[in-house]
Parts: structure tokens; sequence; C-alpha cells
């Protein structure tokens, strides 16, 4: 049928509908390159990793031979964007010192000179990093993807490290929008870099999700340690939110928005956990938040799970088999599972679910309550006897004993915990029965997630007095 189709068409019918298809495929092409789907080549990954770093493959604004940057002309539009360009970083309070024009002038003259030889570049190489001089007042970053970024680094003044990241902001010079700039480096000898590329893995299962962090960029490139030593790093880019959930701990001002919060941070890992994924490690600071208008204005708070360090595929060989997490997060049952099965801790894919669901559960406490009621505490000190070489000799006597006593806490603090929010009493209270629940020392007593989404909702619905998520009002500057 398809060939009679086309016998009846003429020629210049075909070639019309040929020249509208390349045009359709190339507007698809664009519209999925601005919607900022990010992908990389994992084998060239691999081997940039294994590389071993005899030199840095940042290059200095001298040796690229574009001109004196103090001759550039910039025309009246190009003007304008390094004026825009400054007004961000202000804006978004970036740095301590002025941004001067007259450097922003430069970096925009540059990167004006530095844009068609690019593709001549990325015929050998993915990134072109330049290093920021006496000159070039900020780091540029170049990606293949087309997409070139300001680093601010160090220079700015909101850069944090993890315990495996380092996060700054950086502005993309096309969009002139702020992104994340997060790097790896390796830290000690039990750091692997390779990880960060299941963890960009991670991000792509998800690239579907609004509720799963998206990256745009990757790369490797070897930079140098304060010492002088060679290092290979791993480089992403990443939609920026205004901060992490460690801002609400202890500054929940209203059981309302707590629900609110609350059930977006549930749905996010439920999505990971529908995607036959545990996340390992789920705490407030590996939940992103950002006020975000919808198309009526009304502003409310898109809420993202980040940090796949350690989640886990229900389908990798080796899941379950280490001990992970951040110490006052790790449920207790899964210590004692791991002193006691030499195949590690999880032996399936529901009991790695309900380990989050506890994790998920004292990071709603810690929210209402700050990290230092004794759940947390006693949780702390069971999960240190694991990791802490020094208390693990203490055997797995001591472990039992502590988790016998964090059975006695939970006991005595729900559902009589005092809570400290002013305001809707009852509300609290059914929150707190909901958080008893996902925190039982008996995995199988846990409340599923889909349950504790209803349960949530329920309980606004007849107990809560607010529909504003009044957590923003507190937090907006
Ligand atoms: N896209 C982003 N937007 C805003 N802030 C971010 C972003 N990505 C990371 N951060 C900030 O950087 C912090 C560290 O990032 P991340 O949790 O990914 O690193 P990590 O080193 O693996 O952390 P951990 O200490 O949990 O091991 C986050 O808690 C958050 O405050
Ligand atoms: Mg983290």
């Amino acid at each position: 049928m398809a060939l009679k189709l086309a016998d009846i068409r003429s020629v210049s019918a075909i070639r019309r509908s040929f020249v509208l298809s390349f045009f359709t495929f190339i507007v698809l092409f664009g519209l999925r390159a601005n919607a900022g789907i990010a992908t990389f080549d994992e084998t060239e990954m691999r081997r940039l990793l294994g590389r071993i770093p005899d030199k840095a493959s940042y290059v200095k604004l001298s040796s690229l031979s574009l001109g004196d940057p103090a001759g550039y002309h910039l025309s009246h539009s190009l003007k304008k964007k390094a004026v825009r360009l400054s007004e961000m970083v202000l804006k978004k309070n970036i740095i301590k010192s002025p941004v001067t024009q007259e450097k922003m002038d430069i970096v925009v003259g540059f990167i004006e000179h530095l844009k068609p030889n690019l593709p001549k570049f990325f015929e050998r190489h993915s990134s072109l990093y330049i290093h920021a001089d006496s000159i070039l007042a900020y780091s540029i970053m170049a990606y293949k993807s087309g997409r070139i970024y300001l680093l601010f680094d160090e220079m700015d003044v909101g850069n944090k490290s993890g315990g495996y990241k380092r996060f700054s902001r950086s502005i993309e010079y096309n969009s002139e929008k702020p992104h994340a700039h997060l790097i790896i480096r390796k830290k000690n000898a039990q750091t692997k870099l390779e990880e960060a590329i299941d963890e960009l893995k991670v991000h792509m299962a998800f690239e579907k999700s609004d509720r799963i962090l998206k990256f745009l960029d990757t790369d490797v490139y070897t930079g140098q340690t304060p010492e002088g030593a060679f290092e290979n790093v791993v480089a992403i880019e990443e939609d920026l939110y205004d901060g992490d959930l460690s801002d609400m701990v202890d500054h929940c001002p209203s059981p309302d928005g707590a629900v609110d919060m609350f059930v977006e941070m549930a749905r996010s890992v439920a999505e990971m956990h529908a995607g036959k994924y545990i996340h390992r490690d789920i705490k407030p600071s590996n939940f992103l938040y950002r006020e975000i208008a919808d198309r009526h204005h009304h502003k409310r708070m898109d809420i993202v799970l980040a940090d796949f360090g350690q989640a886990e595929s229900a389908t990798s060989l080796n899941y379950g088999q280490y001990f992970c997490g951040t110490p006052g997060f790790i449920d207790p049952q899964a210590c004692i599972h791991y002193l006691n099965r030499d195949a590690g801790t999880f032996v399936n894919f529901d009991e790695g679910r309900r380990a989050d669901i506890f994790a998920l559960g004292m990071s709603f406490m810690d929210i209402l309550h700050g990290h230092k009621h004794n759940l947390h505490s006693q949780a702390s000190t069971v999960n240190n006897l694991i990791f802490d070489p020094a208390k693990r000799r203490q055997g797995p006597a001591a472990v039992l004993a502590a988790v016998e006593r964090f059975k006695n806490i939970h006991e005595t603090t729900f559902p009589d915990g005092k809570p400290k929010l002013k305001g809707n009493e009852k509300l609290l209270f059914k929150i707190h029965q909901i958080i008893a629940k996902m925190m039982h020392p008996e995995p199988s007593e846990r409340m599923s997630l889909d349950e504790v989404i209803r349960n949530l909702q329920r309980s606004k619905k007849k107990n809560g007095f607010q529909r504003v998520t009044a957590p923003l009002r507190r937090l907006r500057p």
C-alpha cells in the first residue's frame, strides 16, 4: 500500500515531502537539545577515567591565540548580553567581589571568538575547559552539546562540598540561566571515580521524570590538586535548585506545609522504587527544592530527589551487598542483616525499599524536630557500630543491644512524642502516627509509600486548615 501511495506522487511532491521531513527532524532534534535531555558516551568516559593523568587538560586563555582580549570589539547586542550576565551574577549573589563590566565584556568577547573554533575542537574532544586567569575573570566550560557555561567554582559564596561532590553555580551562556556545576574528584583510595558513571546512568533511567534530578552535560578533565598532583575530575551540569531540604530541618513553620512537602518527597522516592531502583541515601540534604509558578501563576514548591551515588538497581549483580548510607538514616534492622548475612545487607528489592522508607521517616522527623532527637541519635549509634572500624570491634552483641534500645525509644516516642511546632496539634499527631509506622523497627510492619501518601493527604483533608505551602514564605529572603 505504501508503495502505491508513493507511485502516484509527482517527483516534486516527493522532494517537497523530503524537505519537510528533513526540517521536521531538525526542529525535533533542536527541541530535544533545548529540552536539555542529556546523554554521555560511557566507553569514552571509562577510557578517560582509566588513564593516568600527566598534565592538566584545561587550557589557558593565552594558549588559544584568539587575539588580544582587551581589543575585542563588542556589538551593541553583545554589550547588552554582558550587562545581563553581570546582573545575573549580582541577582543570584554568586560572588562577593563586584562584577566589573569590563571583565564581563572580555568574557563575552572571548566566548564569541571561541565559538567558531569549537566544531573543529570537538572533532577530537567532548568538552573544553578554559581556566580563569588575570584577564579571563571566570573559567569557561564548553561541551559538545553546544552549551557553554561560565564557572564560578570557589568564587561562588554558596559553593559547598558533600561527601563526594563539590557544588557551585554556573551560568549557561546562551540561555543566560544559572545552573548547578558539580565536580567529583578522587578523595581517597576508596573513592572510585567510575561510580560517577553509575550515578549518571540513574539520572538517565529517570530522564522523563519530573521528580528525579536531571543533568544536562558531563565530561572528564584533568585538574590539579592543591599539592600540584594531576587528577581526573568528573564535571556535571544540572538544573539549579534554590537549596536542599536540610534548610527545612527544624524550620518547618506549619503542619499543613509539612504535609505538602512530605507528600512530594514520598512521591519522588516512590517513583524511584517504581523504576526498580533503591536510593540508599535518603536524607533531607538529598532532596532539592525550588519555587515554581504553574500556568495560573500559583507558586508551589518543586521537589526532586538527587544524589544517586549509592543508588542500586534491583537488577544489579551486586544488589544489596554493600553497607552504605549516612549514619542516623540507616535502617537498624539492615545493620543486623549485614552482620548476619554473607550475602550482604538486603536479599531482595522489598528489603531495600523498606530501608528507604525508614530513612524517609527519619527525614520527616528531622524536618519537624531537628536532628538531635533521640531516634536520630540512637540510629546513628547503631549505624556507627558498623561504619566505624574502632566501634565495629565491639561485635554483634553491641549492635543487637543498640537496636533493642532503638526499639524502646521508638515505643516511647510514638504516638506521644511532644511536637515542637505550634499550631495544628491534631494534624501533627496524625503525621507522627504515620512517621511511627514508616520507622517501625520491624521492616515488614512499615507503611508502604502509597499508604504514606494517602494517609498524609487524608489527614490534611480532615485536620488541616490551610492549602498554602507555608515553608516557602519563611524561606524567601
Ligand atoms: N542541582 C542542584 N541545585 C542546587 N543545589 C545542589 C544541586 N546539586 C547539588 N546541590 C547541593 O550540593 C549538595 C551536595 O550534592 P550531592 O548530594 O549530590 O553530593 P554528595 O557529595 O554526593 O553528598 P553526600 O554528602 O550526601 O554524599 C546538595 O546537598 C545540595 O545542597
Ligand atoms: Mg548528598
